[in-house]
């Protein structure tokens, strides 16, 4: 197993010792280990990188599953706002798990918030992590400095991961030393809400760093999926050029915006339309994903920028983020 036994042990009293002695005898003999004792132990300590929408649900999710968290971000501004917003959301859950009772609610809010730091100094937040977790701005150099960066201060054995939408991870990850211990966790938005998970792996992620991912998004309640390094990996492949071919469809004038919108919630059953989508994920943040994949793969069709779509994103107009996308929001 990849983690660390004096990691494990830190936390654990001599009951849990001689349970977790007890699993680890019945995992090397392949019997038993269906509690999560030792497998949610493998990573207790948190740090994310980058404290922005998709940061800051992380960050949250963890927290709900009682693991330590710090949320880093290069100004105090970001993590204030983060930490508001982290609040509110917990708020909405609470609202949904404790109904009707108040104090429950806060007790909730509260007792959450209390596993989340925060901190605008890197080194210091990942020197006790476990698993790191990038959630910057999708741009490879940068990422790739950050890495190299990460690599210097973390303990030998953590993981770092990114949460790419996009990118490949053999590219962020090109100047690693230890390419054994990174991989890719791809969350979705909104996090607290949206079950899913992909685990990626690149080639020279090991078997049991993969293992680690998996565990740890299961102990904070996600479903996993299991992907390679493909392009979108397996939902963004199927739903980026989705969104896309409804952009084409509008720009044919086969259909308008707002049938087809409607169409895809009631035939197809989508809480949202591809239009809704496309405001909701960020007029630009899917331009960035499409001049991406359409550089790299040219001649793909599914790949083919939509001049509607840049249009808007010249405007200014990139979905509920600033007010207007293809619809108009008002706060
Ligand atoms: N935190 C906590 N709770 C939240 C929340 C949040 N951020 N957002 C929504 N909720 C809760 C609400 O409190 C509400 O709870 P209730 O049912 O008890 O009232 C519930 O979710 C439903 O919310 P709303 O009533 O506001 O609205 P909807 O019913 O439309 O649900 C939605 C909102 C969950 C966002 C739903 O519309 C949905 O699933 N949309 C599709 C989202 C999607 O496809 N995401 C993936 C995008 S792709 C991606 O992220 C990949 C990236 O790489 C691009």
């Amino acid at each position: 197993m990849h983690v660390s036994l004096t990691l494990i042990c830190r936390s654990l009293s001599t009951s849990d010792l001689f349970s977790l002695m007890l699993s680890r005898s019945a995992l090397q003999s392949n019997r038993l280990l269906s509690t999560s004792k030792v497998l949610q132990k493998q990573v207790q300590n948190v740090t994310i990188i980058g404290a922005g929408l998709m940061g800051s649900g992380i960050a949250q999710v963890s927290a709900q599953s009682k693991l330590n968290v710090v949320l880093v971000d290069q100004n105090d501004a970001a993590l204030q706002k983060a930490t508001k917003g982290i609040h509110s959301s917990l708020a909405r859950v609470a609202k949904k798990k404790f109904a009707e009772d108040a104090a429950a609610q806060n007790k909730f809010v509260e007792g959450t918030t209390k596993y989340i730091k925060t901190t605008t100094n890197i080194n210091e937040g990942v020197k006790d992590a476990d698993l790191v977790i990038e959630a910057i701005v999708e741009n490879i150099d940068v990422k790739r400095k950050l890495f190299a960066e990460l690599e210097k201060n973390v303990k030998s054995d953590a993981i770092l991961t990114t949460n790419t939408s996009s990118l490949k991870l053999s590219d962020i990850g090109l100047n690693l030393k230890n390419k054994q211990n990174f991989g890719g966790l791809h969350f979705f938005n909104p996090v607290p809400m949206m079950k899913l998970l992909e685990v990626v792996r690149h080639a020279e992620t090991s078997d049991d760093t993969f293992k680690t991912l998996n565990d740890y998004g299961k102990a904070i309640g996600k479903t996993t999926v299991a992907c390679k390094d493909t392009p979108g990996f397996i939902v963004n492949r199927l739903l980026v050029p989705y969104m896309f071919e409804a952009l084409r469809m509008v720009e044919r004038g086969d259909a308008t915006m707002e049938d087809v919108d409607i169409a895809m919630k009631l035939g197809a059953g989508y809480p949202m339309g591809p239009f809704e989508l496309t405001d909701y994920v960020g007029l630009d943040t899917s331009k960035f994903i499409m001049d991406g994949w359409h550089k790299a793969y040219p001649n793909e069709p599914l790949f083919k920028p939509s001049d509607l779509l840049s249009k808007k994103v010249a405007e200014g107009k990139l979905g509920r983020k600033s007010g207007e996308g293809f619809y108009k929001y008002t706060k």
